[in-house]
């Protein structure tokens, strides 16, 4: 069968369509789909879960095509992030989840835990001649699976990063960035990124410039009022402290280097109440683009970089006198 699936995709598809779909389905299920729908990340409803399922149900197979397509405002990205995926494998992937849900109703004492566990390794190490560039991207694995260390391989280290997007061509000049009209004359008339940002203090990560230092340093001045040129921002001094469960350190929001940039309104109270601990922010959350990930990782730093935010060190705490030191 490996064989003939090498050598003949065309025929394969051809003869053997509705088995291939299934397969497909089930492949990119695995790869990228379990992440959120195995454990029901962020709402969404669960593998072989009925009860999450029934609601959905309604509005028939052809509207639930139409949110794994193009997504959902309740937080289900397109194609679940995965845009090399074809419009066949996404509906082959719902398919493959509404199944999950037939069979456990069929047989209600069925565990939820039977359902396959995420990224497999013989899955995603089996050739995809019918898919080849989802072949092609990064292995898969299930948050779950990737804090499971026992039994993940080494291809899984970077699966806690999936969900962000890989990194393109960074700082492209304004006619081949997406974002300015490439045909306007004012556009080559714009100072390309690069030229721009050779003065700026350097960091590690995103377009390569430390802003914040940008700042401190007066090599910017932003200007705080379209209108009015000597207006001046409102900065607050004021940090946060989030305690974190577990070995990260903990994070340390600062009100200081987000104020010199943001008005007051842009996180209150649309992202954060104004409270201390009155929001629950998690890394998951911020992986799919809310709290802080509404701005990190797209016009902020990107959360690659841990450190920036888990700035401090646990406080030393009796119960682990024992227990080796960590940095
Ligand atoms: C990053 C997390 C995430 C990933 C990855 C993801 N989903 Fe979802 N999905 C969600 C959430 C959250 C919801 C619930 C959203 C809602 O109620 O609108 C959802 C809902 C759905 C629904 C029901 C939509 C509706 O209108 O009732 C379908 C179908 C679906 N996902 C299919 C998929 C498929 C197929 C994949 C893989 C190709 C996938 N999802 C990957 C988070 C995800
Ligand atoms: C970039 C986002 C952001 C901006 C901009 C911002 N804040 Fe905050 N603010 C936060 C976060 C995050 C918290 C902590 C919330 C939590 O712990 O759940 C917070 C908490 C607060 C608190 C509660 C403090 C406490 O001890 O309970 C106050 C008051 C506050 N902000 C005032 C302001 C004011 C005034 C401004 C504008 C000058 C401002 N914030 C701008 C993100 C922001
Ligand atoms: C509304 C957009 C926005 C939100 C939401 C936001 N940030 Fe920021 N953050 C920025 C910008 C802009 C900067 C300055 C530019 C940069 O460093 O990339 C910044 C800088 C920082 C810095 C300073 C880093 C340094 O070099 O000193 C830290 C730390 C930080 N953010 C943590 C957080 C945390 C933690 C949260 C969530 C509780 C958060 N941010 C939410 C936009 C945001
Ligand atoms: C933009 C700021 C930011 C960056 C960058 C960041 N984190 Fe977080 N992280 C947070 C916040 C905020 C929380 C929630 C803390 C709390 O519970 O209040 C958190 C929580 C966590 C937790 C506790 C479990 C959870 O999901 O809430 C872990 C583990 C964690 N982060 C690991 C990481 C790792 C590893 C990286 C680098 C790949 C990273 N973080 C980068 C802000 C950040």
């Amino acid at each position: 069968m490996k064989i003939e699936r090498v050598i003949l995709p065309v025929l394969m598809s051809a003869f053997f369509g509705a088995a291939a779909a299934a397969d497909a389905g089930k492949d990119l299920y695995t790869k990228t789909c379990a992440v959120c729908h195995a454990a029901g990340i962020a709402g969404a409803p669960r593998y072989g879960n009925v009860g999450d399922w029934q609601p959905r149900l309604a509005g028939g197979t052809a509207r639930l095509y139409a949110s794994a397509l193009k997504g959902t405002a309740k937080g289900m990205p397109a194609k679940g992030g995965n845009l090399t995926a074809s419009d066949g494998d996404v509906k082959a992937a719902v398919d493959f989840m509404l199944a999950s849900v037939k069979a456990a109703s069929a047989s209600p004492a069925k565990p939820v835990a039977a359902a396959p566990a995420p990224a497999a390794a013989p899955v995603a190490a089996a050739p995809k001649a019918a898919a080849p560039v989802a072949a092609a991207a990064a292995p898969a694995a299930s948050i779950d699976a990737a804090a499971n260390t026992s039994g993940a391989s080494a291809a899984d280290i970077n699966s806690f990063n999936r969900l962000l997007k890989p990194i393109g061509k960074r700082n492209p000049p304004p006619a081949e960035d997406g974002i300015h009209d490439p045909v306007n004359d004012g556009t080559v008339a714009l100072m390309a990124p690069l030229a721009a940002y050779g003065p700026l203090p350097k960091s590690l990560a995103g377009n390569r410039v430390n802003w914040v230092k940008a700042i401190d340093e007066k090599k910017i001045n932003p200007r705080w009022d379209r209108q009015d040129a000597n207006a001046a921002p409102v900065v607050i001094d004021l940090n946060i402290v989030r305690e974190v469960k577990g070995s990260m350190p903990d994070v340390v929001y600062p009100h200081k280097q987000h104020t010199e940039w943001l008005d007051c309104s842009n996180c209150h109270p649309a992202i954060f109440v104004p409270q201390k601990g009155a929001n629950a922010i998690s890394m998951a959350a911020i992986l799919l683009g809310e709290k802080c990930g509404v701005c990190h990782g797209k016009v902020a730093f990107p959360v690659s970089e841990c450190r920036l935010c888990h700035s401090k060190k646990k406080e030393f705490r009796p119960a682990q006198a024992t227990a080796p030191a960590t940095k």
